[in-house]
């Protein structure tokens, strides 16, 4: 990183020089008086004039070494030469380097350019120089993010991240994490292959302390999205079918996102021996520090998705051919229901009513596709077929 930055401002330096490519006019002997009548047409058709540039304070900047000879040294060095004029915003909590270092010039052309804030290059190479891997998550991600498509975001990164300073973990422009997705996510946004849910008002409709799951009630949604991109589709961390029916091979493989903080003997185990849990209570029952992906969930029991000793998350997920996935029960970000359950779910296009009713031992639901089904922990239940 820190050679890169180096060397690109020294290509920086050469490349401007060249295409300042000298003004027409001979060189005066001495600081000459005014400046732009020889040397404003290197950025006369630029978009973004600096206005001390467009103004003719070139002293501001250049100091005349010289009387005879047309020669000139900065008026300081670093960020003490914008600092005449601008704050150097190294005083925030979190900083970021190239800036608190005083490498203005980096990022910023002191005269002008064609791009957003006096770049010198648009926002996206102008972070990706530094931060290659971010440009290649991107390139390579199964589903694209449209926050880091210029076309549809034209301040790429800068939307969630400030570019100088800020209070928060990664110089995001606000803290949790889910204020800055919902700035754009208080919308319907239209993805490849469907208009996405409005996220915000989803959650707006479900109340945070009861309704939310434990990440998405913390605002924590890098927890599970990793805004960059993935491999995975919907940017997701960890892998998540995205077909409602998946073939079930191994927890991990297939719900590696779930089983970063849940335990895999949920899809696992067939049968269940151990004392069944009752309602956990996620205040006090499940111990959770968040984030950093130990299993830490359900204790004793692991499951209370069972009939009698019988795993019916094992029956319903762990199936070879066609295994439901988790979005037919729950839905991972809130529900209305105990155990974030759905209130509808779908088969192929049609949406209907789960009806799903928790007991303290169990519970029943009674969707379009079958007859009511009870399932009962301590007493097993005998279901039509
Ligand atoms: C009569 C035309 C003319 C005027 C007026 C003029 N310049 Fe220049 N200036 C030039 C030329 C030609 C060069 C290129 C010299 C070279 O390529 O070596 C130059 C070079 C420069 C350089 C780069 C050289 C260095 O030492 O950094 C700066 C900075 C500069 N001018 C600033 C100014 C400022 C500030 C003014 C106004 C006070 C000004 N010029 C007025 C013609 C002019
Ligand atoms: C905000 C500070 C600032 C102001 C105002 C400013 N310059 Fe510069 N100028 C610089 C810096 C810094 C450089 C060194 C090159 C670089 O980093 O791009 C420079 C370089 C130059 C050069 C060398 C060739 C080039 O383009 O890099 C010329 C010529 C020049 N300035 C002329 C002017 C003139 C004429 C004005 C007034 C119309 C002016 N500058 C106003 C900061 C400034
Ligand atoms: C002589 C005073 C002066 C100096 C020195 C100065 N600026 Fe500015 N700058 C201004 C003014 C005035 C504005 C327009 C008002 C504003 O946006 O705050 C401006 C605006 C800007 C903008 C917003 C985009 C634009 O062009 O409107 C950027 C970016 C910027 N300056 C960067 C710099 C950097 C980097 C330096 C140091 C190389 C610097 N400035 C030095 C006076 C100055
Ligand atoms: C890592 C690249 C980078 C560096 C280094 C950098 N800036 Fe910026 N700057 C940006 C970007 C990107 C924007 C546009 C921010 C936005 O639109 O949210 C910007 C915007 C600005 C603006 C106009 C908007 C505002 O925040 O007032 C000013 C003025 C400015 N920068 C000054 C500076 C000064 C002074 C320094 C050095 C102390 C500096 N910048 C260093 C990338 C940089
Ligand atoms: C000149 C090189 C350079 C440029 C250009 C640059 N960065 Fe950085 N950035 C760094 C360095 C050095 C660090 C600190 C080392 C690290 O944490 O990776 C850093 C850190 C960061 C971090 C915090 C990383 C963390 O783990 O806390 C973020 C976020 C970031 N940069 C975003 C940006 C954005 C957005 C842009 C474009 C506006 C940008 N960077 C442009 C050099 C650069
Ligand atoms: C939609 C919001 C958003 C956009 C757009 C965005 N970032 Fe980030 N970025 C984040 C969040 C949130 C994190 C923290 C991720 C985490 O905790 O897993 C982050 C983390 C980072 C980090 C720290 C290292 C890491 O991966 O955790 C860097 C560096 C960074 N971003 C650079 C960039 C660059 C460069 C761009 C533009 C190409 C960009 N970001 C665009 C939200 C965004
Ligand atoms: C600057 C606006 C913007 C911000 C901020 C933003 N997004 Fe997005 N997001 C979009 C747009 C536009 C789309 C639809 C295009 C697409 O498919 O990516 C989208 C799509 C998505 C998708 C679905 C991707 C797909 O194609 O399947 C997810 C998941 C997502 N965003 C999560 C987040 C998260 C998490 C955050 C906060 C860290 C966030 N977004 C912040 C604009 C934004
Ligand atoms: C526990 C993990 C998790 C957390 C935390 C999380 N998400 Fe998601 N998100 C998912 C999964 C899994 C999907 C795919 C759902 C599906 O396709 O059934 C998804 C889908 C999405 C979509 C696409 C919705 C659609 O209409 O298909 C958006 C947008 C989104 N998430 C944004 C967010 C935002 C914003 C946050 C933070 C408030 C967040 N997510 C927190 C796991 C999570
Ligand atoms: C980042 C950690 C994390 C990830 C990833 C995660 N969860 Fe959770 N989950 C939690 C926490 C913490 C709780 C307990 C708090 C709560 O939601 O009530 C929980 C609880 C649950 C509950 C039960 C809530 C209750 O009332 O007992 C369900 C159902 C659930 N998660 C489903 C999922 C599914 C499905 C996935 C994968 C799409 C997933 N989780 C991924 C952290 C996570
Ligand atoms: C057929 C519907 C269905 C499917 C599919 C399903 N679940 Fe559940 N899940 C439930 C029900 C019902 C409960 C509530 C059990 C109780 O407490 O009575 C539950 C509870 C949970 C809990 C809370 C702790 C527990 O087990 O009691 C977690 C965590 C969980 N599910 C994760 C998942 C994950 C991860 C997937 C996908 C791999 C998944 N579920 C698929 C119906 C389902």
């Amino acid at each position: 990183m820190t050679t890169c930055a180096r060397w690109c401002v020294v290509g920086w330096l050469v490349a401007n020089a060249a295409m300042a490519a000298g003004p027409s006019k001979g060189v005066p002997a001495g600081p000459g008086d005014d400046c732009r009548a020889c040397h404003a047409d290197a950025w006369a058709k630029k978009q973004v004039i600096h206005p001390p540039v467009k103004n003719g304070l070139c002293f501001g900047c250049h100091v005349s070494t010289s009387d005879t000879k047309h020669t000139f040294d900065l008026a300081a060095d670093g960020k003490f030469l914008c600092a005449q004029c601008h704050s150097t915003r190294d005083s925030l909590k979190v900083l970021h380097p190239p800036v608190s270092e005083g490498l203005c010039l980096e990022c910023h052309d002191p005269h002008a350019s064609d791009h957003h804030a006096r770049l010198r290059q648009p926002v996206f190479e102008t972070c990706t120089r530094c931060h290659p891997s971010k440009r290649t998550q991107n390139e390579t991600s199964a589903t694209k993010h449209g926050a880091l498509d210029p076309k549809q975001n034209p301040k790429v990164c800068v939307s969630c991240h400030d570019a100088h300073q800020s209070d928060h973990e990664k110089r995001l422009h606000d803290w949790p994490p889910e204020k800055v997705c919902v700035t754009c996510h208080d919308k319907p946004q239209q993805a490849p292959d469907k208009e996405l849910m409005n996220l915000k008002a989803w959650l707006d409709q479900h109340d945070a302390g009861t309704m939310r799951h434990g990440p998405v009630r913390e605002g924590r949604c890098p927890d599970c999205h990793e805004p960059h991109g993935t491999s995975e589709s919907r940017m997701l961390k960890g892998s998540y079918p995205a077909a409602p029916y998946t073939p079930f091979s191994a927890a991990v493989e297939d719900y590696g996102l779930c089983f970063r903080c849940h335990d895999t003997r949920l899809v696992q185990e067939k049968v269940l021996g151990e004392k069944p849990v009752s309602n956990a209570d996620p205040a006090t029952d499940l111990a959770w520090s968040g984030g950093d992906g130990g299993v830490r969930l359900i204790r004793g029991g692991i499951t209370g998705f069972r009939n009698g000793d019988e795993n019916l998350h094992f029956r319903h997920v762990n199936k070879a051919d066609k295994g439901r996935t988790c979005r037919f029960c729950h839905d991972v970000h809130a529900s209305e229901n105990p155990k974030h359950i759905r209130t509808t779910t779908f088969f192929g296009n049609w949406e209907f009513l789960l009806n799903y009713k928790k007991t303290t031992t169990g519970g029943s639901c009674w969707p379009g596709c079958h007859a009511e089904r009870r399932y009962d922990r301590n007493q097993r239940q005998e279901n039509l077929k």
